[in-house]
């Protein structure tokens, strides 16, 4: 089955050079670069059989080789390959021996490799940057431990048959928005599905401090569901009103070729238990793709728990995330350091990355000591104590912009500074302190930066402090 993985260097060598050597095969139905997504791409815009899309890539390649690298080696593969001439007469052509001869080929190999490499991770690129455009998705951040289960998801969304639900499940701060987001990713390279819809299910929160209503979407009903895939999957606006007309031709669309829905946070649906069967008519072949921290057991869904994060993998989103933030002691410490971390606070992702944000200004056994506390107690209480903890050391400015986050959720940096009223000198120094302790989840190009708070700090922030400031 096709699935986009790393292009090696070495392997799509060997592989061009496959390709090269069947440039006259008689038609063929199997091509060596049918793994990449610009193979795939062709085929959509012309549609032939594997040998006629591979030589015209071949072709393309060579011709950029020409026009802008080596056009001497570009007319040795030519004259090699595509004339079927031997190397004996090339290099007799040529005027070079017949050793330099085959040394030049395996450069000109090489080289066109590399441009294909190129052009390959060019149109990626497009595709996933348009992709994370239309769905404003969460930035994707280097994920440790999870290629299983991605390769699970991913083969249980690829295969055309039921389960047409797949639910990733687990606790809080796991992952399963991290892991749904990654696998999207590789989805929208592979031909299978027509397009991906991502709805966020997060439920409106009273906010009792301001006595505001958060800006976000409305609670999720079938309804709302109804109406924003439909926005989601349709190019124009829909000019049909009327419940039933837009549950028929929404039926209609998913289930005429393969779409792939993702609701995100599945467990603040209002009445979740009454959408599935909602979601269950509206499959086949289209695919959802749930997260949820509980679900009910339910005949019909593919279920993957995610699990804590193992020791290695642990140690690995350590170091990273160390590293980022430029504590190179800690990037480069012994075993036992990190291994003091993942006693007390276990392979949980975000619970690792909070504390190391911490790191950053307190040293490690007052961070782990208070932590201790929190030791064999549910990891909501162990999240409750880490995020006391980051709150003790943050700056006015800092508080002042966590608290009104909630209304501000996925905001620029303008929509920080109207809601926070901060200076902007106080604001960067806010978002800065914010950022390396993990506070706020960053995204979006370097002009245009969005920024929101984890679920859980936001329940922190609605239970905790909230609760704590307003006690007289
Ligand atoms: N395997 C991983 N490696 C590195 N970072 C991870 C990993 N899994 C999750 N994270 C990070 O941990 C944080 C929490 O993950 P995520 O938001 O996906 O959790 P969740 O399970 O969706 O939580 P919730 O139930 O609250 O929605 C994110 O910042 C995410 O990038
Ligand atoms: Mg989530």
């Amino acid at each position: 089955m096709f699935y986009p993985t790393d292009i090696s260097p070495s392997q799509l060598r060997a592989e061009v050079h496959e390709a090269l050597k069947s440039w006259s095969k008689p038609n063929d139905d199997t091509s060596p670069l049918s793994h990449l997504y610009i193979f795939h791409q062709a085929g959509q815009v012309r549609p032939a059989n594997a040998r006629r899309l591979t030589n015209d890539l071949l072709l393309q390649a060579l011709k950029t080789m020409e026009d802008s690298y080596d056009p001497f080696l570009a007319d040795l593969l030519r004259r090699r390959f595509l004339e079927n001439t031997p190397v004996a007469l090339v290099a007799n052509e040529k005027n070079m021996a017949e050793a330099t001869a085959h040394k030049k080929q395996r450069q000109a190999i090489d080289q066109l490799a590399d441009i294909l490499a190129s052009q390959e991770r060019q149109a990626r690129q497009a595709v996933i940057g348009a992709l994370e455009q239309r769905l404003n998705l969460p930035a994707l951040t280097d994920l440790f431990g999870i290629d299983h289960y991605l390769q699970r998801v991913g083969e249980a969304l690829l295969s055309l048959e039921p389960a047409w639900l797949v639910a990733i499940e687990g606790l809080g701060g796991i992952g399963k928005t991290a892991l749904a987001n990654a696998v999207i990713r590789q989805m929208a390279l592979t031909p299978h599905f027509q397009q991906i819809a991502w709805i966020s299910a997060k439920q409106q929160e009273f906010w009792p401090g301001l006595g505001l209503q958060p800006t976000a979407q409305p609670a999720l009903d079938s309804e709302t569901l109804i109406d924003s895939l439909l926005a989601q999957l349709s190019e124009e606006p829909l000019a049909v009103v009327l419940p039933q007309q837009k549950m028929a031709l929404l039926t209609e669309r998913l289930k005429a070729q393969p779409y792939l829905v993702v609701i995100d946070n599945l467990e603040t649906v209002v009445d979740f238990e009454s959408l599935l069967p909602l979601l269950a008519r509206l499959a086949n072949p289209t695919k959802f793709l749930l997260t949820s921290r509980l679900m009910p057991p339910q005949t019909g869904i593919a279920s993957i728990r995610l699990a804590e994060l193992d020791r290695a993998a642990s140690f690995d989103l350590l170091r990273h995330e160390a590293a980022l933030r430029h504590m190179t002691t800690l990037a480069d410490a012994a075993e036992e350091q990190l291994d003091r971390i993942y006693q007390v606070v276990g392979g949980h992702p975000l619970a690792l990355k909070l504390v190391i944000g911490q790191l950053h200004s307190l040293p490690l056994s007052q961070v782990l000591d208070s932590l201790r506390e929190a030791q064999g107690k549910r990891v909501d209480e162990l999240y409750t104590f880490i995020y006391w903890q980051a709150w003790q050391t943050l700056a006015e400015s800092s508080r002042q912009l966590l608290l009104v986050m909630p209304l501000a959720q996925n905001g620029t940096i303008d929509h920080l500074a109207t809601t926070s009223q901060l200076a902007m000198g106080d604001l960067y120094d806010a978002l800065t302190q914010l950022t390396t302790l993990s506070l706020l989840e960053v995204s979006g190009a370097i002009d245009q930066r969005r920024y929101r708070i984890h679920r859980l700090t936001e329940t922190f922030l609605l239970n905790e402090v909230l609760k704590w400031s307003q006690t007289p």
